[in-house]
């Protein structure tokens, strides 16, 4: 038998305004989560698929929508600092700098956890990862629903996280009963996740929050540039494998500037193989905005062949450059020597 969950439920989409959601709707939506039931709905950064964190039937059918190994632990969505106190055991200085500057925001914080909070959402770490999302429809659903609600990209493992309510109804329609439909994100790349429960902060996932803002905050933050490479799965922190957030046509990576892409495509294109560039604003914030739509259409089109340009790596552009790279597989090309061209022209057969 597959791991997926075969899509067997009627999802409704519910349009809500994202500024000043429906009260009758939330409503819906969190007697739906009080009930057992999966509500996909809008963050700032992408769309989430959520369940009771209190139910662990709920979050078996989570895991199983997405296909997702038990071993990758979920996030889980308060309401407030309070909230966020109660599940966890411990609630260091920095826990309290980082929430008061960045709460209600893109910022994940892993804590060590309170009993409360189960095996099966932390995938059996002593840590759990929190944050308070700033969507105003997030938020009033967690309200409204008055428990944690636990919730990954609503995308099937591995696969582009969903900024619009239509990406949610591509990846996982018929597993949830609700969606929560409040248009397009704002943020667009996921939060950055900080582990609070080691030595010293160590920032595990850059994302909605930049490393320079938290640094502003707490001047110690310690964040492992991306490993090259899936093999050494232990000593990658959960949720961060190389095959994340990819597409099914091959992306590869250029670091050398607009004129090396053109080269690239230009002696790929002579070859009969059609490749499309990804046309990345050059605002690292619109940028991180539009990645996931972008790499989503690019994907649906014609092209064998995906190429994008490295972004600058600071602020947004280091989140953008850590997805590119990771839906890339960690193919990044800096010449376009006849060597390079063939191995390029040969990822497209
Ligand atoms: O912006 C976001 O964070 C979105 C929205 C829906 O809130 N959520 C999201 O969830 O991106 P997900 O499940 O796709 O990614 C959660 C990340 C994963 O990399 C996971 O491994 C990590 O958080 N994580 C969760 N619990 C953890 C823990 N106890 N220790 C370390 N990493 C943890
Ligand atoms: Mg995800």
């Amino acid at each position: 038998m597959s791991d997926l969950d075969q899509p067997n439920r009627e999802s409704e989409v519910i349009p809500v305004d994202p500024a000043d959601p429906d009260p009758g709707a939330i409503e819906r939506a969190a007697l739906t989560l009080r009930a057992g039931g999966l509500v996909a709905f809008p963050t700032e950064t992408v769309y989430g698929l959520g369940a009771n964190a209190l139910d662990p039937e709920a979050i078996s059918a989570v895991f199983r929508a997405k296909g997702r190994p038990a071993t990758d632990p979920l996030i889980v969505h308060v309401s407030s600092i309070e909230m966020a106190k109660e599940l966890t055991s411990q609630w260091p200085a920095t826990a309290n700098a980082f929430a008061e500057a960045f709460w209600p925001g893109p910022l994940t914080l892993v804590l060590p956890k309170s009993p409360d909070i189960s095996d099966a959402i932390t995938a059996g770490r002593p840590s759990v990862a929190l944050r308070v999302p700033s969507h105003p429809v997030a938020h009033a659903l967690i309200v409204a629903a008055g428990v944690p609600v636990a919730a990954p990209s609503a995308n099937r493992f591995g696969r582009i996280s969903p900024t619009r309510a239509a990406h949610v109804v591509d990846e996982l329609d018929g597993t949830y009963e609700l969606l929560l439909d409040a248009g397009p994100t704002m943020v667009g790349v996921e939060s950055s996740v900080v582990d609070l429960s080691g030595e010293s902060p160590a920032l595990l996932r850059p994302g909605g929050v930049t490393l320079e803002q938290l640094l502003a905050v707490v001047p110690e933050v310690d964040y492992a540039e991306r490993k090259s490479s899936d093999e050494d799965v232990d000593a990658v922190a959960p949720g961060q494998f190389l095959r994340h957030y990819a597409p099914s046509t091959p992306l590869v990576l250029v670091d050398g500037g607009s004129a090396l892409v053109k080269e690239l495509q230009t002696s790929v294109t002579k070859q009969g193989i059609r490749v499309d560039v990804l046309a990345l604003p050059e605002d690292p914030q619109v940028a991180a905005r539009d990645l996931y739509r972008l790499l989503r259409s690019a994907d649906k089109g014609e092209a064998s062949l995906l190429l994008a340009q490295v972004q600058s790596d600071s602020g947004m552009g280091r989140a953008v450059n850590d997805r590119l790279f990771r839906a890339s597989h960690g193919r990044v090309l800096r010449n376009s020597d006849p060597d390079t061209v063939s191995a390029l022209a040969q990822l497209a057969l």
